[in-house]
């Protein structure tokens, strides 16, 4: 199959590559960027692993064509923190209140939680819960991960660092 050539821009940086019409972004951002943060669960859109942003709003990179990415604004989970010393205040919220286990669905629930914390600043409980409903976790049983992102957004808001 014939390869196009496509620009991404991932966490403000540009990258042209070539990929064939069906290949999946995921795959890409993993394989051709190296960005591996970006994890691969179902491949189906059913557990919300592979969530990145694009142009600000949340998606299932595994269910999204590369070709649909080209020129659009990415965020994966490697673009939050400002340095691997200061991560981001919901990474920092789900260390502190113990909301990662295993790990593997974490990137994808914070690319969720962050897209839920720019639309809405004050989420309720249930509004995290329906934010975080297209992420599947099978270790943590889902309620430290709900404190972590009240716990954040309280934070953020505190410390002025909303959005
Ligand atoms: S890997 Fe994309 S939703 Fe599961
Ligand atoms: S921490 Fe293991 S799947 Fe969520």
């Amino acid at each position: 199959m014939a390869k196009q050539n496509i620009e991404l821009i991932v966490n403000g940086d540009r990258y042209e590559v070539a990929v064939e019409p069906n290949r999946m972004l995921v795959d890409v951002l993993r394989e051709d960027l190296g960005l591996t943060g970006t994890k691969i669960g179902c491949a189906q859109g059913d557990c919300g692993a592979c969530t990145v942003l694009m142009d600000g709003v949340s998606i299932s990179s595994c269910l999204t064509l590369a070709v649909e990415a080209h020129q659009r604004e990415l965020t994966t989970i490697e673009g939050l923190a400002a340095s691997p010393q200061e991560l981001h205040p919901i990474q920092e919220s789900f260390v502190q209140h113990g909301a990662v286990q295993c790990g593997y669905c974490t990137p994808g629930m914070i690319m969720s939680a962050k897209h839920l914390l720019d639309q809405n600043p004050h989420p309720s409980e249930e509004q995290i819960r329906q934010g975080l409903s297209g992420n599947l976790c099978r270790c943590t049983g889902y309620n430290k991960i709900v404190e972590a992102i009240g716990a954040a957004a309280d934070k953020m808001a505190s410390s002025g660092k909303e959005g």
